[in-house]
């Protein structure tokens, strides 16, 4: 099957289901043992499941209780592996779920996490707060930077540092600035001779994927995304996931259900509904936000324009990533005042943190999303005070355009 078909038909078979056509939401915190011994065997495997029924539903393995593992959740997770082209797929209950467990599964005390900037604001925070207070270290390096000049920062260190997991965020929430995963790979080669170590690489794949970026093909082990985004699409649920390979997946699988982030049974239906559309919601918000991007070109209220699709021809991205999405932002003269005022007089577009849903949403970062990276360091980032996020739904184009030209006028004028 095409990966299309995947999210639509595959790893389903009605005839498991009474015949359903769509898989019934299985709301059952746990499951009967048909005997003892079959009981003990499920725990034997706990956490750990065999290369013949991992993510399959169409021979299903006896379950236990729902924060390990239930129907709903190995159906979502089987299509997104198929469409990712990954061993395995995790879905949590949220993003930030998805992340804490990746860095409590991979780190310990005295890891080094080299990750770009600017990362999405909880990540940030997590890094930067309990990660550290942990005893994990951070090394921060910008996609501009050369190999050698990060490389000779590592070799300047009076310690090498253990660099166990490179992190890096492409297109980056809000200034889509984006990383070359050649770059990444590299660094990867280049760390692992240094210190013996080959880092494990990740990449929070929110903004782009699964559709038009798919960073396993790139070689970096680990996508993550905030499944709240794209993937549920419709901003009625929160939740996460991680595709990586199967010893990845049997090792995060076990942290997962000890630290209880599993997707519960409701948030799998959904997603598992909401991905059969991914493809087509993913494509229609794009070709809104390239109209989008036309108009916003030719606005004098328009200091600076943030899509991935300005970036030169030649530029890297265009080589990792097949569309370019559908979030852009853009600085406007003014600062926070005009910010403020242009959010305020939006009619149809929500002013609304979040993004990928069926609706456009915009939002002030530096005062929302990124309110919690201290302010010099958000000016370091480009999350400047006249920033505005956009997140292109799929209305019809012509009113979301009517509806940037009459707040951009107000931002300008004051008037509401
Ligand atoms: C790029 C990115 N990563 C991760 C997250 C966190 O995901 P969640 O809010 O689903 O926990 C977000 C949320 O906005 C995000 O934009």
């Amino acid at each position: 099957m095409k990966p299309s078909t995947e999210l639509i038909d595959g790893h389903y078979l009605p005839s498991n289901s009474r015949n359903a056509v769509k898989m019934p939401l299985y709301l059952s915190s746990n499951y009967v043992f048909n005997s003892a011994q079959e009981a003990k065997e499920l725990f034997q495997q706990k956490g750990v499941q065999s290369e013949e029924n991992d993510n399959d539903h169409e021979k299903p393995a006896g379950m236990i209780y729902s924060r390990l593992e239930h129907p709903n959740l190995i159906l979502a997770e089987s299509r997104l592996a198929a469409y990712e082209g990954a061993d395995a797929a995790l879905f949590f209950e949220s993003g930030m779920a998805a992340i804490s467990t990746l860095f409590m599964g991979m780190l310990a005390p005295g890891d080094t996490v080299l990750h770009t900037s600017p990362l999405y604001g909880g990540t940030d925070q997590l890094l930067r707060g309990l990660l550290q207070r942990w005893g994990v270290h951070l090394m921060e390096y910008a996609p501009h930077e050369s190999m050698e000049e990060i490389i000779a920062r590592i070799e300047g260190m009076k310690n090498t540092p253990s660099i166990r997991m490179i992190y890096v965020e492409t297109p980056a929430n809000p200034t889509l600035q984006t990383v070359d995963f050649g770059q990444v790979m590299e660094l990867k080669a280049r760390i692992g001779r240094l210190t013996s170590r080959l880092p494990v690489t990740s990449c929070d794949n929110t903004l782009l994927g699964p559709v038009f970026q798919k960073p396993l093909q790139h070689g970096i082990d680990i996508g993550i995304y905030s499944a709240t985004k794209f993937l549920g699409g419709h901003s009625d649920l929160i939740a996460g996931a991680l595709v990586c390979s199967r010893d990845t997946a049997n090792l995060l699988r076990g942290v997962r259900s000890q630290m209880g982030g599993t997707a519960s049974p409701h948030t799998s239906w959904l997603i598992t509904r909401s991905m059969e559309t991914l493809e087509l919601r993913m494509e229609a918000s794009q070709r809104n936000a390239v109209q989008i991007v036309e108009f916003l070109k030719g606005q004098p209220q328009v200091q600076q324009l943030f899509y991935p699709g300005l970036l030169p021809a030649d530029h890297p991205h265009h080589g990792q990533a097949s569309g370019n999405g559908s979030l852009l932002s853009f600085e406007l003269r003014g600062g926070q005042t005009a910010a403020f005022r242009f959010l305020d007089s939006l009619g149809l577009i929500r002013h609304a943190v979040s993004l990928g849903g069926t609706e456009s949403m915009a939002c002030h970062s530096a005062t929302t999303t990124h309110s919690n990276v201290p302010a010099e360091i958000r000016q370091i980032y480009g999350v400047s005070d006249g920033l505005i996020r956009l997140s292109v739904g799929i209305e019809h184009v012509e009113d979301l355009i009517a509806d940037l030209r009459q707040a951009l006028k107000a931002a300008n004028t004051g008037a509401h």
